[in-house]
């Protein structure tokens, strides 16, 4: 494998950042490129169909063109929906965004847990199966959130957000039957962490968040192994909307360690 074979990381919009910041304190000599559907956003909104279509056709594009050694999708929406899809006809390493639903489960006291998506997330049979899986003696309430979305991008290009959007994020899990016992709360969607300060002060003591960036890093370095990678040229970032909107992004994108961003 060439050194400077990139990991590839794609999302809607910037969610995936909080992917990339946990990858660089992993493997910081990793070449990475970052891409974003931003002509797409918000995925959350879509129908499965329309996401399985966008997804596939770019993560092909994108890995005939870029040869990534690894592609993960930092995007819970369109993981949920087109990881099965994706790794049938890609061959190349592919790691998904799953809600962080198993480690939830393991740190409730009250047995009760909010999960905060798109409402594209929350209504997949991925997440009726994690909660099969890892939390069938739980309580799972769900709550789609999409205004969160666009709160974490308007965050990273310095805007201020409405302190009311996560206030109904939080009443929207805390006005459901037993919402009162939330004590913990999965952030399935890559963007979410991203607004977690708001969301914290919004729930109040005792709830902590949960989202899977450390996990999804660590399961990109084992499957890639540190020692044979080498950035040959700047990490730079991709995207597919309007130039403004993402030239926004710029300053920001920087502290990501992304030196530039292009269209694809
Ligand atoms: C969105 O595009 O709606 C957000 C995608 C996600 O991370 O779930």
């Amino acid at each position: 494998m060439d050194p400077s074979a990139p990991i590839l990381l794609f999302d809607s919009g910037i969610g995936g950042l909080t992917v990339l910041a946990e990858l660089r304190k992993i493997l910081p000599q990793a070449p990475v490129i970052y891409a974003a559907d931003t002509a797409g956003l918000p995925y959350g909104a879509k129908t499965e169909a329309e996401i399985a279509a966008r997804v596939s056709g770019l993560l092909g594009r994108l890995a005939e063109r870029y040869r990534p050694r690894l592609i993960c999708i930092a995007c819970n929406t369109a993981s949920t929906i087109a990881l099965g899809m994706v790794r049938e006809v890609l061959h190349v390493p592919i790691v998904g965004t799953v809600p962080a639903i198993k480690p939830a489960a393991e740190m409730t006291r009250t047995g009760t847990i909010g999960l905060l998506g798109t409402a594209a997330t929350i209504r997949q049979a991925y997440v009726d199966n994690l909660q099969a899986e890892f939390a069938a003696d739980k309580r799972l309430l769900r709550f789609a959130a999409p205004d969160l979305v666009s709160a974490a991008e308007a965050k990273l290009r310095g805007e201020a957000v409405d302190p009311d959007i996560y206030r109904q994020a939080a009443e929207g899990l805390r006005s459901q039957p037993g919402g009162a016992d939330i004590d913990t709360v999965v952030l399935a969607c890559t963007h979410f962490p991203l607004v977690e300060d708001g969301l914290a002060a919004a729930f109040g003591p005792g709830v902590r968040f949960v989202h899977g960036a450390q996990g999804i890093a660590r399961r990109i370095a084992f499957l890639t192994g540190d020692n044979e990678m080498r950035r040959e040229r700047p990490d730079f970032a991709l995207f597919t909307g309007g130039a403004s909107q993402f030239e926004a992004l710029l300053p920001a994108l920087v502290k990501y360690g992304l030196d530039h961003a292009d269209r694809f």
